[in-house]
């Protein structure tokens, strides 16, 4: 990471930790967990924890801000701390996690990580982020696919699609032949953060793993303002072409509603959709809904991880409850049903996968096969692969791009030079 940019978010926060100072007075076996988990899965999701925590004697208060991708709960987490008031934990994912470590507000949940042998149970790639100069400080609870393709088989069927696309030109024939049957071809498009997860998996299958590092983890103005990058906005506009101008404004949820009941035949979405399918009784994998691998990229795994940042308590029962937070975040037991409901995968590879559906099985197959072939990618679009700035750069010339007449040339053009005012910011 940059010196500057360090600086430049330890002073943005510090003061935020001056003002979070002030002992907190609540009753400190009830800690809050901020996270934007708002969808019906992540709620019952959610729910897991909330009761595994009672009968431990902890009351979680389950803090969900509305907003897919989070902005919204990021924002909401710096002004309560401004205002006083500290949080028992937060959603705060991939590099992000070393910025707030930098502000000194970070419980070190060491004891935890110790007991439950994190190092050794959870993977390295996944195992690093959690560590602040040394110190556990941060719990994942999922491990999340990218890059998927989710499609209703009935709707394909009318469309005389005999099984899913495999690469780009399937996959545009297919929204073609569903476009003629006068039936939506894509859900999606509602809003930046949206069109951004439409984009990650595009943007690899046109590039593959190492171009992807380059623009999204190393911020390469080369890479990003390139051939390879124009192409895949090339293709962004063709899967916008296919989507509805209609589903502007609305969220991942509805639209994998739209594609559970028929009425919309494919959804390019993270596998927290899985876990939506399976709340609105659709099993993907199942005889009505089905998954695939984002065209182009059945080798590959772009990864998304939730993990939850924990903030120092002040008392020695918060302390406590804390630790047993972490513990709880990371068991067995706890990830087993926690991932079967979100539709992820544990981020313990020792759990068997009892009781998951046939996309988790696979996820998880093709997560141990792309990490011993060099094939997983942190997450751009889910705020796994950089710092905010970029991100924000990277999501809003998406956004602008996606909903303007702008050229792919002048898009990729002005993308690399938004990223690097970023990078100065960051
Ligand atoms: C989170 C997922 C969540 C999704 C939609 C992603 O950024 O990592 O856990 O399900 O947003 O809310």
């Amino acid at each position: 990471m940059k010196q500057p940019a360090k600086r430049a978010l330890a002073l943005a926060i510090l003061s935020i930790a001056a003002l979070a100072a002030e002992p907190a007075m609540a009753d400190q076996t009830s800690l809050s967990v901020i996270n934007w988990w708002t969808a019906g899965s992540e709620a019952k999701a959610m729910n897991v924890l909330v009761q595994m925590m009672k009968t431990q004697g902890v009351t979680i208060k389950n803090d969900a801000i509305a907003g897919g991708g989070g902005a919204q709960a990021r924002t909401i987490l710096k002004t309560r701390l401004m205002e006083g008031e500290t949080p028992g934990a937060a959603q705060i994912k991939g590099v992000e996690i070393q910025q707030w470590g930098h502000t000194g507000l970070l419980a070190n949940v060491d004891a935890a990580a110790k007991a439950g042998e994190w190092d050794k149970n959870i993977p390295t790639e996944i195992d690093n982020y959690m560590k602040y100069k040394g110190n556990y400080v941060a719990a994942p609870m999922d491990l999340h696919r990218l890059n998927w393709l989710w499609y209703n088989r009935a709707v394909l069927a009318k469309a005389g699609i005999k099984a899913p696309p495999q690469d780009w030109n399937e996959l545009i024939a297919d929204l073609a032949k569903v476009q003629a049957k006068g039936i939506t071809p894509m859900a999606g498009g509602g809003n930046g953060w949206m069109i951004a997860t439409e984009f990650d998996p595009i943007a690899l299958e046109t590039g593959g793993p190492a171009w992807y590092r380059d623009v999204f983890v190393k911020l390469d103005a080369k890479a990003i303002d390139s051939p390879t990058m124009v192409k895949a906005l090339e293709r962004l506009r063709q899967i916008e072409a296919y989507t509805p101008k209609a589903l502007a404004g609305r969220t991942w949820n509805y639209d994998t509603g739209l594609v559970a009941h028929g009425q919309a035949a494919f959804q390019i979405m993270g596998d927290w959709a899985n876990g939506q399918f399976e709340f609105l009784g659709v099993t993907p994998g199942g005889p009505k809904v089905g998954c695939v691998a984002f065209p182009g990229t059945a080798s590959d795994f772009i990864y998304n991880v939730d993990s939850f940042i924990f903030f120092r308590q002040h008392s020695e029962a918060g302390r406590a409850a804390t630790i047993k937070l972490a513990e709880t975040m990371t068991s067995p037991k706890f990830q087993l049903l926690f991932n079967k409901y979100k539709g992820s995968i544990p981020d313990l590879m020792n759990v068997s996968l009892k009781g998951y559906n046939p996309c988790q099985l696979k996820s998880r197959a093709q997560f141990l096969t792309a990490s011993k072939e060099h094939n997983l990618v942190p997450s751009f679009s889910q705020n796994m692969s950089t710092y905010g700035p970029p991100t924000g750069a990277f999501i809003d010339s998406l956004d602008h791009f996606y909903t303007s007449n702008e050229t792919p040339q002048a898009a990729a053009e002005t993308m690399a030079k938004r990223v690097e005012v970023a990078k100065s910011q960051d």
